[in-house]
């Protein structure tokens, strides 16, 4: 179905339409109610038959309202949180330690929501692709190989030489690079591709997390976990149509984060978004440390609410105190009506 519908209705045509409200039934109703926005529920009479036979409520109905095929697609957004590849590691004859990854481009067509696929372009098969891991000073060795009908790269953020940047060599179809360089500064960063056009080649998937562990380490914590928030543009008119962290919309709305209470919670959180400008971040009923960029070890906000533009991306550090479940989400409420929603569980 539904590509075609969605051609037809723009994701702010849905708004107006209301289609949200069902929605709402689907999973995201606690957003609605923290934070009510200009969408139909709040006013509208309860939902009746009638409301959700509109043509238009037909197009997100089924396809939030069951589960995707995470076998086919091949990743699991909860697996990603914690999957953390630290690569083949060896010591160099100078002592300094070398991590080698390989990592394939490869076009794979992925279920974001039930009976809705998106041809991404992926990293290993995954969006966001690996997260790679190292220590500041750490040598870092990456095969790239193009498996993708298109040209690619890898652009790392970081410190490193020019012909290492993943700009101005694009790798041809079939091609091959090895990007290599010391790793510096220690924080949170990422990778993506950087060729023309730019913003599509990020939103069709090509980015993920890179973070550099600082030589002396980050305090202990319980639970460390990696968030990409991207959005994904289904009928590709350079406009999202769904929001998330990990990729697959409302994921962690239904598969709420297990933590433990007391328990020091880290987040790497990362904004790959392309076609919006801001991107947020919001917990509920708690406050987190926030580190910018994560290049810093002292925090320099304690917040429960932080803004990223595109790239930016930071570290947050927080202990729930209650058990219970709580949400987490964009506080840009449309992006969270749309799928960036999601829940800890902390027992
Ligand atoms: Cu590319
Ligand atoms: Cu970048």
């Amino acid at each position: 179905m539904n590509v075609k519908l969605l051609e037809r209705v723009s994701r702010r045509d849905a708004l107006k339409l209301g289609t949200l409200g069902a929605l709402s039934a689907a999973g995201a109703g606690a957003v609605a109610a923290c934070a009510p926005s200009t969408v139909a529920p709040v006013a509208a009479p309860a939902p009746t038959t009638a409301h959700y036979a509109h043509p238009s409520d037909a197009m997100f109905m089924p396809g939030l309202s069951g589960e995707i095929d995470i076998a086919k697609n091949g990743f699991n957004p909860s697996d990603i949180l914690a999957d953390f590849d630290y690569g083949t590691v060896s010591a160099l004859p100078n002592g300094q330690t070398l991590r080698e990854y390989r990592i394939n481009a490869v076009v794979k067509n992925l279920e974001v929501a039930p009976g809705i696929e998106f041809e991404a372009w992926t990293y290993n098969g995954r969006v966001p692709g690996p997260t790679l891991r190292c220590t500041e000073g750490d040598h870092i060795r990456i095969e790239f190989v193009n498996g993708s009908p298109h040209p690619h790269t890898m652009h790392f953020h970081g410190v490193h030489p020019a012909g290492m940047d993943g700009v101005y060599e694009p790798v041809p179809v079939g091609g091959r690079f090895v990007y290599e360089f010391d790793a510096e500064p220690f924080g949170v960063h990422q990778y993506h591709c950087h060729v023309m056009p730019l913003a599509e080649h990020i939103a069709r998937g090509l980015y993920g997390a890179f973070i550099v562990d600082p030589k002396q380490g980050w305090k202990k914590a319980e639970h460390e976990f990696v968030m990409v928030q991207n959005g994904v543009d289904i009928d590709f008119d350079g406009e999202n149509d769904f929001y998330a962290v990990n990729f697959i919309p409302f994921w962690f709305d239904k598969h709420p984060i297990q933590i433990k209470r007391d328990a020091l919670v880290r987040v790497f959180l990362v904004n790959m978004l392309e076609y919006d400008p801001i991107n947020s971040f919001h917990l509920h009923a708690n406050f987190f440390h926030y580190y910018p960029t994560g290049t810093l070890l002292t925090p320099s906000e304690y917040t429960d609410t932080i803004i990223q533009a595109q790239a930016q991306r930071g570290m947050l550090e927080f202990t729930y105190k209650y058990a219970g479940k709580y949400m987490f989400h964009a506080h840009k409420t449309e992006f969270a009506e749309l799928g960036w929603t999601g829940a800890f569980e902390v027992g």
